[in-house]
């Protein structure tokens, strides 16, 4: 299945960088119950892949995918954590080679349409856009739409609550992520109260 079909009709991930494994079924819980169906755990910390696991583990109605995932050898790993999705920054070709071995639904970033065409070319209609704001955000991503409509875009990298709603209207986005939902300042406080009110606006998006 592609990440496409699979995200279909999720429309917000948080993206969270975790450094404490033992927060993350609490914080999945949390999210979850605000309304959110899938979560991007970073393996920009040594607990990201501890954390997949728990979450995949002990809350499974959670879609938990990895994120920043750069390596192909990291793609065996994820999926053997439980992961149900990979998010890159970008892609080399040695990435995707594991991830069709593997399976893995998988979004791959893009900021130039000729990066956009070869993932296209690959089969990727989901591709992320990442950092959104600094790469052209919302002009780009309108500008990339009437030459090459096939593409679907997750821009993430700069989002915001006040922001969002300017990207989700647009037909070249399917889903938006980010880091605002789950601060890294909450999490380190276990201000899961803080995170369920930040999660419930992202869901109400
Ligand atoms: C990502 O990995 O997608 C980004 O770190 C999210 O960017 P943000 O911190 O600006 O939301």
């Amino acid at each position: 299945m592609s990440a496409a079909e699979l995200l279909r009709g999720i429309r917000v991930v948080p993206v969270v960088v975790i450094d404490d494994a033992d927060k993350a079924v609490t914080l999945a819980n949390t999210l979850l119950d605000a309304g959110l169906r899938a979560i991007e755990v970073t393996l920009r910390t040594p607990a990201g892949l501890e954390a997949i696991r728990r979450i995949a583990a002990e809350v499974p109605d959670m879609m938990v995918g990895a994120g920043s995932v750069r390596r192909a050898a990291q793609v065996g790993e994820i999926v053997s954590a439980g992961a149900r999705f990979g998010v890159c920054p970008g892609s080399s070709p040695a990435l995707l080679d594991a991830v069709d071995e593997a399976g893995l639904p998988f979004i791959p970033g893009a900021i130039t349409p000729s990066e956009t065409l070869a993932l296209l070319e690959r089969g990727y209609s989901l591709q992320k856009l990442f950092p959104a704001e600094l790469s052209g955000g919302v002009p780009y991503l309108k500008g990339i739409a009437a030459p090459i409509p096939e593409a679907q875009f997750m821009p993430t990298g700069g989002i915001t609550v006040e922001n969002a709603p300017a990207y989700l209207a647009l037909d070249t986005v399917a889903c938006i992520g980010g880091t605002w939902i789950a601060p890294a300042s909450a999490l380190a406080a276990s201000d899961f109260a803080s995170i369920a009110e930040l999660a419930r606006a992202a869901a109400a998006l």
